[in-house]
């Protein structure tokens, strides 16, 4: 730990000195007095600071930087913090015209990297399983929602073809989306004990080319999804009859008033086309390191992707839950695109009622 800590900071001694070095070959200013100016004194550790472009601070010297309050424990030592908080942002110079290679230290990108691998990471996982755990505790106490009045043997055509391939294609992208990018946040930790640093290696690369590739679909599916369902997804009042009774989730013979998609469905959809706005703007951000914006912009970037993508990640767990396991008839809605008229006329009265030509069924006290 000692010697990490003197490596540290000969590392940041050196990144000052090189700065300083470069700095000092740029014409100066005039200065105001020449013959009275004493010479230079350069010091080894952190040469004067007002030779580092854009940054003007009081000079750490070695003893104070190397006093007992470094906190080795906290992976950075205090005085380390300190510094690099003062001096951001520092740049050398370069010769070169590419010019985000000046920068010496992107003190920054301490703060970002303390996020993303801090609360983060483990926010995401509390959020993640805490949804699992939700839902198995949901199945065990309700079980499958089933059709209160039985089949009646007569359907009705819940989603044409084209809706269902736009599903499909837009869900199997996220799926595989989501398992890759939660390699990348969790597999060293998950994975790499369990396979070893060569078939871990091996599969990470494969992923993230098809992180990267099935985006494109993911981001034409939200695009396509938007164009469908938008008109069905507005709010109204009725959803507001819906959510006071829970959507009938939560009792038996409860069947509130819902037009094609219900409350519950338009959190959902609005959840898939905001994060989805969200996770892919910031995804071609960093899929294009430096074409969109600098650094820090990226960094911004990385957060956004990674928070946005973990909560749409828990929220569309509990959509495949009750797409699929959750409700009687729900899956086929999506498979085959017919439901069952009695689990149409219980979820959505309103729509099957106007799908048939019929006078819309009355509602009381929320449901029927
Ligand atoms: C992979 C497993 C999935 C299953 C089993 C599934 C199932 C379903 C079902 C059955 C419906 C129709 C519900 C109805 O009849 O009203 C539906 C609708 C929908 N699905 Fe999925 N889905 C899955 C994944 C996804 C993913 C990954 C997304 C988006 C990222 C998504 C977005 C939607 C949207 C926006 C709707 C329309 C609104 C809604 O019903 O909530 N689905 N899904």
């Amino acid at each position: 730990m000692k010697s990490a800590n003197i490596l540290r900071s000969l590392v940041v001694g050196a990144a000052l000195l090189v700065a300083g070095a470069a700095s000092a070959q740029a014409p100066a200013p005039a200065p105001a007095a020449p013959a009275a100016a004493p010479p230079p004194v350069v010091s080894t550790a952190a040469p004067p600071m007002s030779r580092l472009d854009g940054v003007s601070v009081p000079a750490a010297g070695p003893s104070s930087y190397q006093s007992p309050s470094m906190r080795p424990e906290a992976g950075l030592m205090s005085n380390d913090a300190e510094l690099l908080r003062a001096l951001a942002p520092t740049r050398g110079q370069v010769t070169i015209p590419d010019q985000k290679l000046a920068t010496l230290i992107q003190p920054a990108g301490r703060d970002w990297r303390a996020a993303v691998k801090g609360p983060i990471r483990v926010v995401g996982s509390w959020l993640l399983l805490g949804m699992c755990c939700l839902l198995i505790a949901f199945y065990l106490l309700r079980g499958k929602i089933m059709i209160d009045s039985g089949m009646s043997g007569r359907t009705v055509e819940r989603f044409n073809s084209f809706e269902r391939f736009v599903h499909w294609m837009t869900a199997g992208a996220f799926v595989v989306l989501a398992i890759t990018g939660l390699n990348i946040t969790y597999g060293r930790y998950l994975l790499l004990p369990l396979l070893g640093p060569d078939a871990f290696t091996a599969i990470s690369v494969a992923f993230k080319y098809l992180h990267n590739y099935l985006a494109f679909g993911f981001m034409l599916g939200i695009v396509l999804m938007f164009v469908l369902w938008v008109r069905h997804n507005i709010p109204s009042k009725i959803d507001l009859q819906w959510i006071a009774v829970g959507g009938g989730l939560f009792a038996k013979g409860v069947h509130p008033p819902a037009e094609k998609f219900n409350a519950g469905q338009k959190i959902i959809f609005w959840s898939v086309i905001v994060g989805g706005v969200a996770i892919s703007v910031s995804g071609v951000w960093l899929m294009f390191p430096f074409f969109l914006g600098d650094v820090a912009s990226m960094q911004l970037m990385q957060v956004i992707h990674a928070v946005v993508s973990l909560v749409l990640t828990a929220i569309v767990i509990a959509h495949i839950y009750i797409g699929s396991l959750g409700m009687e008839q729900a899956f086929d809605a999506m498979g085959t695109g017919q439901v069952d008229e009695n689990w149409a006329k219980e979820h959505h009265g309103l729509w099957l009622a106007k799908l048939k030509g019929q006078a819309a069924p009355q509602y009381k006290m929320g449901h029927d």
